[in-house]
């Protein structure tokens, strides 16, 4: 396609989508005022953008080591109280995440070293700058995370390096973020996506059965990412 016909195209674009979102926007439904509540649920993932301080071992730094953590995906839960028109407060939750927790520089390959679950209640004050008239409700919002840990078990992969022992991961306060956005389908009913960027550090301590400890600190900073159907009351 010319450059001229490429102008016109995106030309057009841009006006069936303005055109679209002015057919959203002008529907009757009424959105979020004070003393609304909207519950959400669907699929959370928590994506960590994880980075470790190197492995020590009763107190000396093990050079060139590193523990990563993976992602994992489950049902997750937000519900929105409307204190005041456009402003809300909204609480995160969902059933427990389960993370693999992996050692770089121990062994020759990558050791996995451990299974741990975690619950991350995450509380966020947001604001929806649009019209009430709008289907189309996008928020930003910031708040507080608390991060539990729990059910931490060495895997087999591990002991068999380094001996029983066991391990434990501190709980984690931190900040959160989030964009998201809701599309009303009719008074009662939303479609929801959102994004939270979350601050979990902990530090992960394993006794070993021998005497020995391994620590480190673990900034796990994660993306959550959730979509999902709501329901407004
Ligand atoms: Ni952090």
């Amino acid at each position: 396609m010319n450059q001229r016909g490429s102008m016109n195209r995106k030309f057009n674009l841009g006006l069936s989508a303005l055109t679209i979102g002015l057919v959203l926007a002008s529907g009757s439904v009424m959105a979020y005022e004070k003393g609304d509540f909207v519950v959400r649920g669907g699929l959370a993932m928590v994506d960590p953008n994880d980075d470790s301080s190197e492995l020590s071992l009763n107190g000396t730094g093990l050079a060139d080591t590193s523990v990563s953590v993976d992602d994992d995906t489950q049902l997750g839960l937000t519900l929105t109280y409307m204190f005041m028109d456009k402003v809300g407060v909204t609480l995160l939750g969902a059933t427990p995440f389960k993370h693999t927790v992996t050692a770089k520089g121990v062994t020759a390959d990558d050791l996995k070293t451990a299974e741990v679950k975690h619950l991350p209640p995450t509380v966020t004050v947001q604001y929806f700058p649009l019209d009430a008239q709008s289907a189309f409700q996008p928020y930003v919002g910031v708040g507080l995370n608390y991060t539990k840990f729990f059910q931490e078990e060495l895997t087999s992969d591990f002991k068999d390096v380094l001996g029983d022992g066991k391990i434990k991961l501190d709980d984690s306060f931190g900040y959160a973020l989030q964009l998201g956005a809701d599309y009303k389908l009719s008074s009662n009913i939303v479609l929801n996506a959102a994004i939270w960027s979350i601050d979990i550090d902990t530090t992960a301590t394993i006794d070993l059965d021998s005497g020995s400890q391994i620590k480190t600190d673990v900034d796990i900073d994660p993306m959550v990412y959730m979509v999902g159907v709501g329901y407004q009351f």
